[in-house]
Order: C-alpha cells, then sequence, then structure tokens
C-alpha cells in the first residue's frame, strides 16, 4: 500500500480525531514544522532532504498527526522487499503521552497488510520508545552492534509480526 500519501490532498483529516488530533497523509509543506519537532527529538536528526527522499517513494507511507492545524507528531513507514520498516516517529515534546505516537502507528497499519511484518531499530536506552512499541505489538529480536553513529550505540531490532515471512532467520 504504497503511498506516502504525500500527493493526495494534504490538509484532509482521514482518520477520525481521538483527543482532539487527527492523521492525514504528510505533506511538504509540513517540513519546517517537522524539522522542529526532528532537531529537539533527536541527536542526529534528519535533514528537509532526507524526509523528502522518503516521501517520494511510492512504497513509502508518511502520516502526520494534527492538533487543529499545526502538526504534532508524524510517522514514515517505507517498504523494503518483503517487509516495512518504521524509518521515523516522533512527537513534538509538548504534545507526548497523549497517545499520538500510537495513534500514528495505528493509523499506518490499517494502510498495509495485516499479514506484512514490520520492523524497527531502536535505542535501548530510548524506553519510552520500546514501551509504545511493545505495547503495540514488537517483540525484541536481537541487537545490530554499533549501529547509532553518534555514539556507537547498538541498536535494539523489533519485528511485529513473523521475520520469517520477510526472509529473516530467526
Ligand atoms: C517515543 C515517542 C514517539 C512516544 O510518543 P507519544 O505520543 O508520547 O506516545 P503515546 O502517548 O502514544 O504512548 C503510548 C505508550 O508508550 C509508552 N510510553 C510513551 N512515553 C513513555 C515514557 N516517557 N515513559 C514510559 N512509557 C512511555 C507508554 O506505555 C504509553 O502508554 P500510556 O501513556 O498509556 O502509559 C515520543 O516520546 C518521542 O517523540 N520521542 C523522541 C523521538 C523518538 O525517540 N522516536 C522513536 C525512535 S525509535
Amino acid at each position: 500500500m504504497p503511498n506516502s500519501g504525500s500527493n493526495e490532498t494534504a490538509r484532509r483529516i482521514e482518520a477520525p480525531p481521538a483527543n482532539g488530533v487527527g492523521v492525514r497523509p504528510l505533506a511538504y509543506a509540513d517540513l519546517p514544522l517537522v524539522i522542529s519537532i526532528e532537531r529537539r527529538s533527536f541527536p542526529s536528526p534528519w535533514s528537509v532532504g532526507m524526509f523528502a527522499l522518503e516521501m517520494s517513494k511510492p512504497d513509502t507511507i508518511a502520516l502526520a498527526a494534527v492538533d487543529e492545524v499545526r502538526v504534532a507528531g508524524y510517522l514514515v513507514l517505507s517498504r523494503f522487499d518483503r517487509a516495512w520498516h518504521l524509518m521515523n516517529i516522533a512527537v513534538a515534546p509538548e504534545q507526548r503521552r497523549r497517545g499520538i505516537a500510537s495513534l500514528l502507528i495505528e493509523a499506518a497499519f490499517e494502510r498495509i497488510d495485516r499479514d506484512e511484518p514490520v520492523t524497527l531499530e531502536v535505542r535501548p536506552t530510548n524506553r519510552s520508545a520500546i514501551e509504545l512499541y511493545s505495547g503495540l505489538g514488537f517483540r525484541s529480536f536481537g541487537l545490530r552492534k554499533g549501529y547509532y553513529p553518534d555514539n556507537g550505540e547498538d541498536a535494539l531490532i523489533m519485528w511485529k509480526g513473523d521475520p520469517a515471512t520477510a526472509g529473516v532467520p530467526v
């Protein structure tokens, strides 16, 4: 299911609002606000170019969570071969713990086939993200050594669904 939706109607709210927040396709016009959240969320934030590249791919789902007109969070999910990869997710610091990341992930899951596995990498020190993913059905499947270039930290690999269906030995 492809499609970032970036070429869909940008301002259309697609999911019913939850706590005043709706989900719609991420638009290129959102990127200045996205970058401001990105810089407050990660030690090595994505650039505008990295978002634009991912959003341009046919097998990418890019979503924005919007509180009235402001972007409160976003997600980028891309398909590589037989698995979907959660490439990026962040919520504005002042909007966290309101269910917005959960809303974004559930909205992305609605756009892919139920049987398709989803994987991600997360810093083992990022307890809030690990709690979020575990609560949504992701399970740990080992470490990717020295994955993060900024500090050499390993990545915890998580999967939702069966990695074997994506050809990954378990
Ligand atoms: C991780 C992140 C996306 C979570 O966004 P969020 O909108 O606050 O998450 P939700 O409100 O949907 O939380 C869902 C569940 O995740 C867990 N969780 C979220 N934040 C948590 C925290 N600070 N401490 C412990 N558990 C937490 C809880 O189980 C929570 O459910 P609960 O509130 O009912 O207890 C957000 O903290 C963020 O943007 N962090 C910086 C970027 C980042 O680390 N992204 C992930 C990279 S792998």
